[in-house]
C-alpha cells in the first residue's frame, strides 16, 4: 500500500472511530455491550451508582480479560442521563507494595460509594480478598475521597464486628450459642447443622477474629444512618451492620438475615416505609433465581417472598445477578445486575430494570431496552 493511501485510510478509521465513540445512545440495551464515551464497553462490574449534584457516578470492578484477580482497581463513570457514561478512570487503584491489603492481584469486588454530608467525604466500601488467598480472607475494605470520582485513599480492611454479638442475641440465645461446637457438625446441609448455623455456630466460631464479609452493598436510610449489608458466615447468612456517623466504620450493632439461607449479591431499597432486599443464591458466576425479602425495620424480622422476576429466564434472574438498587429523585427505583462472563470477565454485561409493584410486592419485568429517567 502506498504511503498516501495508508495515511488516508488511517485518518478515515480515526474519524469513523471517533464518531462511533461519541455517538449518543438513547436507551440501556440489557445484556448488550454498553459503550462509554470512548467507545469501550463499560468496565464497572458488581457496581453501584451514587448521585451527587446533577451527576450520577457509577463505580464498579475493573475486570480484565484473562484473570479473576484485580489488576487495576475500581473504576468510575459519570452520566447525567444514566445511559451515556463518561469514563472518569480508576477511582481506587491497587498498589504494588508487597503485602499491602490491596496489592495488585488481590480481589476487589462489589464496590459501593456513599456521600457523607457531615464530613463532605465520599466513602467507598468493597469486598476484599487478600492476594494469593483465594476467597479466604473474607474482608471488607474502606477508602475515602474528597471528590466523587476520586482518587480514593485506601484506609483499612478487616473482618466485621469482632467481639460483638448480633443485636437479637439475648441471654437465652447466648446460652444456646454456648453449647454449640463446630466439631459436632462435620456434615453440612443436614437439618441439625442448619439449626446450629441458625443458632449462631459460625458467629461463635468467628466471634474473636471478626465475622466474614463478602458480597456486599451499602444503604443510606432517610435519617442519614448508613448500613453495610454483606454475606457472612461462609456466605450462609447475611449481616446488616450499622455504620458510624462518618460512614467509615461499623458501630458494632448488627443483625442477621436468613440464617443458613445461602444468599449473595444483596441489594436494598426502601419504599413507603418498607425495606426490600433482593439477593441471589450462591452458584459462583452462574445465574440463579433471585430472592426477595422485606422488613418494616432494617433490624428485621425479614420475611422472604417469591421470586420477583417476570419474563424470559425469570427463574435465573434473566441470566444476571443483583448488585445494586438505585433510587431516583422521583422515588422510583432501578434494579442493577451483572451477567457474568467468567471466561472473559471484562466482557460481563449489565441488566438495568425498573422496579414496579404487583399488588404489594415489587417485581422486575424483563425488558430488553430501558430509558431509566423516562420509562415507568
Ligand atoms: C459470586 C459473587 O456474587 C461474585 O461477586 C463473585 O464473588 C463470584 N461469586 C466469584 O465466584
Amino acid at each position: 500500500m502506498n504511503r498516501r493511501l495508508f495515511v488516508f485510510l488511517l485518518l478515515v478509521t480515526m474519524v469513523v472511530g471517533a464518531a462511533v465513540a461519541a455517538q449518543e445512545q438513547d436507551s440501556v440495551c440489557n445484556g448488550e455491550q454498553w459503550l462509554d464515551d470512548g467507545g469501550k464497553h463499560i468496565n464497572a462490574h458488581g457496581g453501584g451508582v451514587l448521585k451527587y449534584g446533577d451527576t450520577y457516578y457509577w463505580f464498579g470492578e475493573h475486570r480484565t480479560d484473562h484473570s479473576f484477580v484485580t489488576l487495576v482497581g475500581v473504576r468510575c463513570y459519570a452520566s447525567k442521563d444514566l445511559i451515556n457514561w463518561r469514563n472518569c478512570g480508576v477511582a481506587l487503584s491497587v498498589v504494588d507494595e508487597k503485602g499491602h491489603d490491596i496489592e495488585r492481584g488481590c480481589i476487589i469486588e462489589r464496590p459501593k460509594v456513599i456521600y457523607n454530608k457531615e464530613t463532605g467525604k465520599f466513602c467507598m466500601w468493597f469486598h476484599l480478598e487478600l492476594k494469593g488467598r483465594g476467597y479466604d480472607a473474607a474482608r471488607y475494605g474502606v477508602a475515602v475521597a474528597d471528590r466523587p470520582e476520586g482518587p480514593y485513599e485506601f484506609l483499612y480492611s478487616q473482618r466485621a464486628d469482632a467481639g460483638k454479638w448480633p443485636l437479637e442475641f439475648g441471654e437465652r440465645e447466648l446460652a444456646v450459642v454456648d453449647t454449640l461446637n463446630e466439631a459436632n457438625y462435620k456434615k453440612w446441609w443436614t437439618p441439625v447443622w442448619r439449626k446450629s448455623v441458625d443458632e449462631g455456630l459460625l458467629v461463635k466460631r468467628d466471634f474473636d477474629s471478626g465475622q466474614m464479609s463478602r458480597d456486599m452493598t451499602l444503604f443510606v436510610d432517610d435519617d442519614g444512618k448508613a448500613y453495610h449489608i454483606f454475606s457472612s458466615e461462609e456466605n450462609l447468612t447475611l449481616h446488616i451492620a450499622e455504620l458510624t456517623d462518618d460512614y467509615l466504620h461499623h458501630t458494632g450493632r448488627y443483625t442477621r438475615v436468613a440464617p443458613a439461607g445461602h444468599n449473595e449479591a444483596p441489594a436494598l431499597f426502601k419504599h413507603n416505609g418498607t425495606y426490600w432486599m433482593i439477593t441471589s443464591g450462591c452458584t459462583g458466576w452462574e445465574p440463579n433465581e433471585a430472592r426477595l425479602f422485606s422488613a418494616s425495620s432494617i433490624w428485621g424480622p425479614w420475611t422472604q417472598h417469591p421470586n420477583p422476576c417476570r419474563g424470559p429466564l425469570a427463574e435465573k434472574t434473566f441470566g444476571g445477578q443483583s448488585t445494586f438498587i438505585l433510587k431516583l429523585d422521583d422515588g422510583r427505583h432501578i434494579f442493577m445486575a451483572d451477567i457474568w462472563h467468567p471466561r472473559r470477565l471484562s466482557d460481563s454485561r449489565y441488566i438495568w430494570l425498573p422496579i414496579s409493584f404487583e399488588g404489594s410486592l415489587p417485581i422486575l419485568q424483563w425488558r430488553s431496552t430501558f430509558q431509566p429517567l423516562i420509562d415507568k
